[in-house]
């Protein structure tokens, strides 16, 4: 079964990639469109707009996800093109928006030739993927697939301390369709790899198995402040100590274990932060990854020992909590063969690969079939402001795209209004 793709434009994808990212854009490259700012919500109505240009329906559900609809010759389940629009406060302009906006030119090359279709083609944007603002990440995706209620995901607090259901309302997508009303009967999301591998085996198009477990721990370390200058060290309670030796024991621990275990500190905050006072309290989080959850498990083992033994040594108190907890997910094996087919019909190289980030096809895999294509980072960096993909790269990845989708959303029939009555 094939299905030629539609003429998708690369020009229009890039001009959309490019007109999305001047909302919250930063001085200096990249942007901040932080999940449910006002740049989110900016960003959020330029989609908007762009969706009802084409003649989609949009819906807005109560946790802020955005659908937008091309209805099928027949009702029922849509095929889902979906990722998000919020970013991390120093993110690019690809990670994310690549996925709603390729799902957007695959709507815009079907009208352009006048293809209908099957069933309908949804393009979803999911609230609060980054994680970032808010925790756990993949939020509005969890709750779409019913992993996480409602109620908890709108009393959800901001790292700045804003709670959700008031910022969701304050930039106007507090939306009232119901939660998983729009059912996915396949779920494709097109992301950037964010990571090195595609860009050093000279490899077009990554065709991805899965995405590895991730685990969130923030730790709250309380110590005692005391001055600098006075408290010899055998008499400290430092909770910026603790913390540091956490950071470097916990990445010691990730090398040691090796093979495709990660670990990052990439938050502490210390009170009162202040040159000459031993610090008092220690904020930090923790993120453990691997795609093996027995591996997983025992490096979150092993990491729970490093902070009693820590704690005890340096005399301070350590409270734990879990930001975010996902098992590794494996795509779907029907749909993962059809991207690697589908790759390679279109004359590109693939490899397989495991996804080193968390994405919104995790959650949607709960509830449908979904499948995941990657191209290649430049330098494999994301998550940074020099986040860049080539238009050839891009174009490669939207050409799959549009074919998958038209394959499972099947050419409808249309009689030609023309000849209808004729001869
Ligand atoms: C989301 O981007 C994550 O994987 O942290
Ligand atoms: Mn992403
Ligand atoms: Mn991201």
């Amino acid at each position: 079964m094939t299905a030629s793709p539609p003429p998708v434009s690369t020009d229009r994808l890039v001009a959309r990639l490019e007109a999305l990212g001047r909302v919250g854009a930063l001085d200096g490259g990249g942007v901040c469109r932080l999940a449910l700012t006002r740049a989110d919500g900016e960003g959020r109505d330029l989609v908007v707009a762009w969706m009802k240009e084409l003649g989609l329906d949009v819906a807005v559900d109560r946790i802020g996800n955005i659908f937008g609809t091309r209805p099928g010759s027949r009702p029922g389940p849509s095929v889902m093109i979906g990722s998000h629009i919020d970013t991390v406060a120093t993110g690019g302009l690809y990670d994310g928006n690549l996925g709603v906006l390729a799902g957007l030119e695959v709507v815009a090359a079907l009208n352009d030739a006048g293809i209908a279709t099957e069933r309908p083609i949804t393009v979803a944007v999911f609230t609060n993927e980054e994680g970032a603002r808010f925790q756990p990440d993949m939020l509005g995706s969890l709750v779409h697939a019913g992993g996480l209620d409602l109620e908890t995901a709108l009393a959800t607090r901001a790292v700045d301390g804003a709670l959700l259901a008031d910022e969701l309302t304050a930039i106007g997508y507090a939306g009232g369709a119901p939660i998983g009303g729009i059912e996915a009967q396949a779920y494709f999301e097109y992301h950037i790899e964010q990571g090195p591998v595609l860009e050093v085996e000279a490899i077009e198009i990554g065709v991805v198995e899965g995405v590895q477990g991730i685990s969130w721990t923030e730790l709250t370390i309380v110590g005692r402040s005391s001055h600098a200058g006075t408290t010899p060290m055998r008499l400290r309670r430092d909770a910026g100590l603790a913390a540091a030796r956490i950071t470097a024991e916990v990445s010691a621990m990730a090398r040691e274990i090796g093979g495709d275990l990660v670990a990052t500190v990439g938050s502490v905050k210390l009170t009162p932060n202040l040159v000459n006072v031993v610090a008092a309290r220690a904020v930090m989080t923790v993120d453990l990854r691997h795609p093996d959850e027995a591996t997983l498990q025992a490096a979150e083992a092993r990491f729970a020992e490093i902070v009693e033994r820590i704690a005890a040594q340096e005399k301070v108190e350590v409270a734990r909590r879990v930001l975010a907890r996902f098992e590794p997910v494996a795509f779907d094996p029907a749909l993962i063969d059809r991207v690697e087919a589908v790759a390679h019909g279109q004359g590109r190289t693939t490899r397989r690969m495991f996804s080193g980030a968390g994405h919104d096809a995790q959650m949607l895999a709960r509830v449908c079939p979904a499948a995941m294509i990657f191209v290649p980072s430049v330098d494999g960096l994301s998550h940074n402001i020099r986040e860049f993909t080539a238009p050839t790269d891009l174009g490669n990845g939207l050409s799959v795209l549009a074919e998958l989708v038209l394959e499972r959303a099947g050419r409808a029939n249309v009689v030609p209004t023309a000849s209808r009555g004729d001869a």
